[in-house]
This record gives C-alpha cells, structure tokens and sequence, in this order.
C-alpha cells in the first residue's frame, strides 16, 4: 500500500503533538511530582487498554467486511448467518466479553490506584501555602515556621523537592483554576471556598502553571513560574523573599524608589520597608528576583519593566494596572528601582 503524499503531514501532525506533550515544563506526560506521576502512569495505562480495545474494534470491522464481501461473491446473499446453537460462537462471545470485562476492571483499578496515592500525600506534615486567583495573576503567600506570619510574593512559586507543599486556594474574584501539570493535578479556584491541593516535587528544575479555567479576556495571560529548589536552596530563597526591600544603591534607583513609593503606584502595591503598602496588587518587594513580569506576560528585563509600567494596556488590554504616564527618565529610573529589588 502506498501513502498517498497529502496523507504524511495529516499523519505528521499528531505524532509532533504528542512527542512535544511529552516533554517539557508545562506538561502532564513529562512528571516531576508524585502527583503528576500517578496520573501520567493512569494516562498510559488508559492509552494502552483503550489503544488496544479501538485495534480490536478496527480488526472486527475490517473482518466483518471481509466475510461480508467473500459471501457475497459467492451467493449473492450478504446476510450474515447466526446459528443459536453453535458452540463455536458462544465461546468466541466470551471471549471477546471477558476480554472486555478485564479491560474495564484494568482502568477502574488504576484509577482507584492513582486516586488512592494522591490522596496519600494529605496526610503528611506539609509546608503551608496560600494562594490567591486575581484576573489576572497569582497571590501567593508562604507561612512563615518561624513567627507563624505570611510572606508575600505573586506570580514565581518556589517549592522544595522531596516534600509536600500544601497549598489552599482562594479567589478574590471569579473562577480560576490552578495547575502545574508537570507537578500535580488541577484543581478549581472559587471565590467564597477553600480548595486544597498536595504537591510533592521530585525533581528540581523550572516548570510552568497556568490558570486553567476560562476567567476572562487575560486568562491566557494568568500564568506563573514553578521552580523546584533543593531544600537548602529553598530556605535561603524564603529567608530572602521574607527580608524588606533592599536600599537603592545609586542616585537613579533612589528617584525611582521615591517614584514607585510615593507615588500613585503604591495604592495598589505594596514594596516592604517603605511607605508603598498597597494591597490590591502584587507585592513588588522582590519583583525583580523573579523570571517574569504581569503573571507570565513578559520575560523579566528593564525594557520590559518600563514597557509594562508606561503601556500595560497595549501589552495586556483589560488588566487592572492603569498607564502610568512617567517622563522616559522617571521610567527608566523606576524600572532600574524595580529590576533592583531582588
Ligand atoms: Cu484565571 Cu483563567
């Protein structure tokens, strides 16, 4: 048989699919927590019970043919012919059921499997995470095992490998869903409930979570950096994130201290160890240690800082951040305050 040659991209197309959901850091086929592994392991177990039961399924259709035009051939009579008393037949009817039967049991036990060793995670003695949906970004606040207070960051959650996180989930608006497939499953953000959700990273390295509930016209925008840390590199990075804001180190980065401070943007943003304590927005004390800026918009630089500041409009229409018209040098002073504050 020959493969007609418009039939290789239509063939190409979902085998580059499914390799490329195979791999990477926003994918649940490419594990690197307990979670996310029993429900990859699931996933193949469904693909190959499944896969299996459709190529059966196609053999049956094409044998069925196959009879149906041989008899036809030679009697002219395509009806088939089904004798109640043959033994051959009930026992392929078994068969086939069993065959069947022992598939369905297959999925309904690794289903039970998998929801059993997610489970298990509640359990144990956790880190405490709070996080909060915004349209849109992420609030995200760590318990503090020391004074038993909240630090505050949004957008980059950091998590220790080899322990459970658990995180709660709150909205201060609308519907929102939090997912980091490479880690865990997904699970709602509601305004007015607390979901919780155990995530247990194995594996140390960046990945990325994305809100996963339509939430309006940002949602695509509503992503955040995940980076797994060994255990030591995660306390040095709480114990950083939970110090005020660093003092500007030069003349420029003092006027844009005072600018972002003083000025209008501290009603929404509040950057610890100054007089900004705003709470609508996301905390800026340390936006500049993070990788990206407005929830996964734009890769973290001074450019994009003054971009987001000036035009956030033009970068994400609808968002909550309004323009702010700075002079070129009031907003190259701000964004090197900014970009300073890691
Ligand atoms: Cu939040 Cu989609």
């Amino acid at each position: 048989m020959r493969l007609s040659p418009a039939l290789a991209p239509a063939l190409a197309l979902p085998v580059a699919l499914t390799l490329a959901a195979c791999a990477g850091r926003q994918s649940p086929l490419a594990p690197a927590g307990e979670q996310a592994s029993s429900i990859a392991s699931l996933f193949w177990l469904m693909m190959a019970v499944c896969g299996f039961m459709y190529l059966l399924v196609l053999m049956f259709l094409a044998a069925g043919l196959w009879r149906s035009w041989r008899r036809r051939e030679a009697q002219g009579d395509d009806r088939p012919e089904i004798d109640p008393a043959d033994r051959a037949l009930t026992r392929t009817l078994v068969i086939w059921g069993g065959l069947v039967v022992a598939g369905l049991t297959l999925l309904i036990t690794g289903s039970f499997l998998a929801d059993r060793s997610i489970a298990q995670a509640r359990s144990r003695q956790a880190l405490e995470v709070r996080v909060t949906g915004h349209q849109w970004w992420w609030r995200i606040q760590y318990r503090d095992e020391a004074t038993g207070g909240w630090i505050e960051t949004a957008n980059e959650l950091h998590l220790p490998a080899g322990r459970t996180t658990r995180v709660t989930l709150g909205s201060a608006d609308v519907v929102h869903s939090f997912w980091v497939p490479n880690i865990a499953q997904k699970l709602d953000v509601v305004p007015g409930l607390q979901n919780v959700v155990d995530l247990s990273p194995t594996r140390t390295g960046w990945f990325r979570g994305q809100c996963a509930e339509f939430c309006g016209a940002q949602h695509a925008h509503m992503a955040f950096d995940v980076k797994v840390d060994t255990p030591a590199e995660f306390d040095r990075w709480l114990a950083g994130q939970a110090r005020p804001a660093p003092v500007p180190a030069d003349a420029v980065t003092a006027r844009g201290m005072r600018i972002v401070t003083t000025g209008t943007c501290a009603m929404c943003h509040a950057v610890r160890g100054t007089r900004a304590v705003g709470k609508p927005g996301p905390d800026l004390t340390h936006i500049g240690s993070r990788r990206s800026i407005a929830a996964g918009t734009l890769p973290m630089s001074r450019g994009g800082l003054q971009g987001w500041i000036v035009q956030p409009q033009a970068v994400k229409p609808g968002t909550m951040m309004p323009a702010m018209p700075l002079s070129p040098a009031d907003a190259d002073a701000a964004s090197r305050y900014l970009a300073s504050l890691r």
